[in-house]
């Protein structure tokens, strides 16, 4: 469904992706994993359009979109949740996910993506009046999952859902990507929760200075060595 290959990504001077070739395939859930810098964040936002690479070229559905929009990235299906949230602070709860639907026509599209949202997390619906800025950090990234669900996606880009989060409320997150997926929703998972990520993922990559040095199915990058010293605490 989606395609890396040969992705170099640059910030001005410095090279922070490598040359990666990365795919996932459609109804899969895929996780990279990788420490801080290693180029996570920079890989998702090349696919999401927000980053251009300097050569290389990521398709998605057979199509090329390494030079299509970010807003007609968003348009064919692939919706991204940043990294920290990024949810609007100031505004409602209800214009929170308004937003995430801005290429949605109708409204009665709208109502039932709205009721799916609050059927995934009903902590939002009892919470649609209240500033975005005022939820707690679990809430806020349900919030950010909710509203990229809004367009509709075929494909989930999640950056660290789990960050900063209490464990009882990451494992519930961790629920919601799971029936995300089973509903039909391909999803690129980035986390540094390694153990987790591997768990719901059928396959993982890993990411070191750019460039990915390990890959394999969950299961095999659980029981790896290195993945184990390095990743897992082991
Ligand atoms: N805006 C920027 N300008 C310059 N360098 C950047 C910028 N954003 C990221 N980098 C550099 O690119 C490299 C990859 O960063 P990236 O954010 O992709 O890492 P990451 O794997 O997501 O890390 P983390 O786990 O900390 O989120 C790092 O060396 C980082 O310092
Ligand atoms: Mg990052």
């Amino acid at each position: 469904m989606l395609r890396l290959e040969g992705i170099h990504t640059f910030y001005g001077p410095i090279e922070a992706v490598k040359g990666i070739d990365i795919e996932v395939g459609q109804g899969e859930i895929v996780c990279l994993i990788g420490s801080n810098g290693a180029g996570k964040s920079t890989t998702l936002m090349t696919i999401s359009g927000i980053l251009r690479p300097r050569s290389g070229r990521v398709s998605f559905e057979g199509r090329d979109i390494t030079n299509v929009s970010p807003h007609d990235i968003v348009g064919l299906g692939i919706s991204q949740v940043p990294e920290g949230r990024r949810i609007f602070p100031r505004l409602t709860v209800m214009e929170n996910l308004e937003m995430g639907a801005y290429s949605v026509v109708g409204n009665g599209q709208l109502k039932t993506r709205l009721e799916k949202v609050f059927e995934l997390f009903p902590v939002l619906g009892e919470r649609r009046k209240q500033l975005g800025g005022t939820l707690s950090g679990g809430e806020q990234q349900m919030l950010a999952i909710g509203r990229a669900l809004m367009c509709g996606p075929k494909m989930l880009l999640l950056d660290e859902p789990s960050l900063g989060l209490a464990p009882i409320i990451v494992g519930k997150i961790f629920r919601v990507i799971k029936e995300i997926n089973d509903a039909g929703v391909t999803v690129l998972l980035v986390e540094q929760n390694a153990h987790a990520a591997l768990k719901l993922s059928r396959r993982g990559y890993v990411l070191e200075s750019g460039r990915v040095t390990t890959q394999g199915t969950g299961q095999e990058l659980l029981g790896n060595e290195q993945v184990k010293k390095a990743y897992l605490g082991e």
